[in-house]
């Protein structure tokens, strides 16, 4: 029998404590998102189609992206208990350097079409965390202007080495007298990859009007607004080198890039030299004794080679082959702190992030990317606490099982 009674008036208005509503639509937006894929449905919402489906695509069938995104869904966490962690610390060292968080911001082309506040948005968010920012080749703000942005924080440069070589030792140099620490050489790109969404939408860069654009632009006034009363949309640290947008971009993919070049830019640049684009434990280890500094395991997001190795699969052995001195970094696939703590317990040292910083670019400008890194760090903080550690250098091996739905087919005749 449950006993029953007639509410008293004071309990009654205990229980009514409503929350004054938040005037403020872009902060209440922001604050409602509590994970990446929220912010990626607001950024969808607000963002015109073609813009939106450049950056959420990848090539061909984009089942690089979407099995580097199930790699990290397939792990299981193995916690230890009663293993107080009261405090985390998310500290990291990274190529002789520090940041506050075991992730930076890993280099997108083209950021302004995003959103108007682009890079600026993305670096000053950085700075504020903490954590590295890495301006693109392809960027939309001038590495100087980005380094304004960020003066004291860490700035990484992202080349491409163009067909005109020139070209892209003048950014090198440009990069190095504006104080950038790191150099992420991309060798991913002999061509560009098909992003097909990108074809069937008619993107073009820049964006042009047609019927279509128009009535896509009629619920999302105001990325037009923006993009129409802001300064052009260019490549702004190749503005000066002329040439269309197009022919930069045919240019800066050359399919005749070598080791020798490799050399070249190491003779160059002053600072730390990673390679980003790495797909086998060959190429890892050929690099570790050419002398880099480090290597991005990554598969540029899916946009490149469809069907490319999942960094995180590879990263287990490329940790045990190349030991344990030489810098592992990762991309491709991180929509979730755990996933970042998961890829740092099988042995990266870093790792980055694209698309996750560009859905809070597009939910929200400069706020929506701190939206980004406050979830993410929510995220690693907690799961160091459900996994009982205080630090990341706790987090070992024995901490992640990796999960696999797929498997090579056996080599072996029978
Ligand atoms: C819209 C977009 C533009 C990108 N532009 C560049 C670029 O200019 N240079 C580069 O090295 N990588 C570029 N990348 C790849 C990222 O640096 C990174 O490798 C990738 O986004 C990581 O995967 P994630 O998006 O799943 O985090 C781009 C990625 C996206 C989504």
């Amino acid at each position: 029998m449950v006993t029953r009674q007639l509410p008293k008036p004071t309990e009654l208005l205990e229980l009514m404590q409503f929350k004054r509503p938040d005037f403020n639509g872009k902060r209440r937006r922001l604050t409602g998102a509590l994970t990446i894929n929220d912010l990626r449905t607001i950024a969808k919402r607000r963002t015109p189609k073609a813009a939106f489906d450049y950056t959420d695509g990848a090539a061909e069938g984009e089942l690089s992206l979407a099995r580097a995104r199930q790699a990290f869904a397939d792990i299981e966490f193995h916690p230890s208990i009663l293993r107080p962690a009261p405090e985390v610390d998310t500290s990291v060292e990274i190529l002789s350097g520090p940041s506050a968080l075991p992730f930076g911001i890993a280099p997108t082309g083209f950021t302004r079409l995003m959103q108007t506040e682009g890079e600026v948005a993305g670096a000053g968010a950085a700075a504020a965390a903490g954590i590295p920012f890495t301006l693109s080749t392809l960027g939309t703000t001038s590495i100087e202007d980005v380094r304004a942005t960020n003066p004291d924080g860490r700035n990484w440069f992202q080349l491409y080495v163009m067909r005109d070589r020139e070209i892209s030792y003048g950014l090198v140099r440009r990069a190095a007298a504006a104080g950038y620490d790191t150099l992420h050489f991309t060798v991913d790109t002999p061509v560009s990859g098909a992003r097909l969404r990108d074809k069937r939408n008619g993107f073009s860069i820049p964006p042009q009007l047609s019927l279509g654009t128009v009535i896509n632009a009629l619920p999302r006034p105001w990325w037009w607004v923006d993009f129409l009363t802001t300064p052009k949309l260019e490549f702004a640290s190749l503005a000066t080198t002329g040439g269309t947008v197009g022919e930069l971009l045919d240019a800066a993919m050359d399919p005749t890039i070598s080791f020798d070049d490799l050399a070249v830019i190491r003779e160059l640049w002053p600072g730390k030299i990673v390679v980003k684009g790495v797909q086998t434990l060959e190429d890892s280890l050929r690099l570790r004794d050419a002398g880099v500094d480090g290597i991005v395991l990554s598969n540029h997001g899916g946009r490149q080679l469809d069907r490319a190795p999942v960094p995180f699969h590879l990263l287990p052995s490329v940790r045990r082959t190349v030991g344990d001195d030489f810098t592992v970094m990762i991309d491709t696939g991180i929509m979730n702190g755990a996933d970042i703590v998961a890829a740092i317990a099988l042995g990266a040292d870093f790792t980055l992030i694209g698309r996750a910083y560009l859905y809070g670019l597009m939910a929200g400008g400069r706020a929506g990317v701190d939206r980004t890194i406050a979830i993410l760090r929510s995220e690693i903080e907690r799961t160091m606490r459900l996994l009982g550690v205080s630090s990341l250098a706790e987090l070992d091996p024995g901490h992640v099982t990796q999960l696999r739905r797929l498997g090579p087919v056996s080599v072996h005749a029978d």
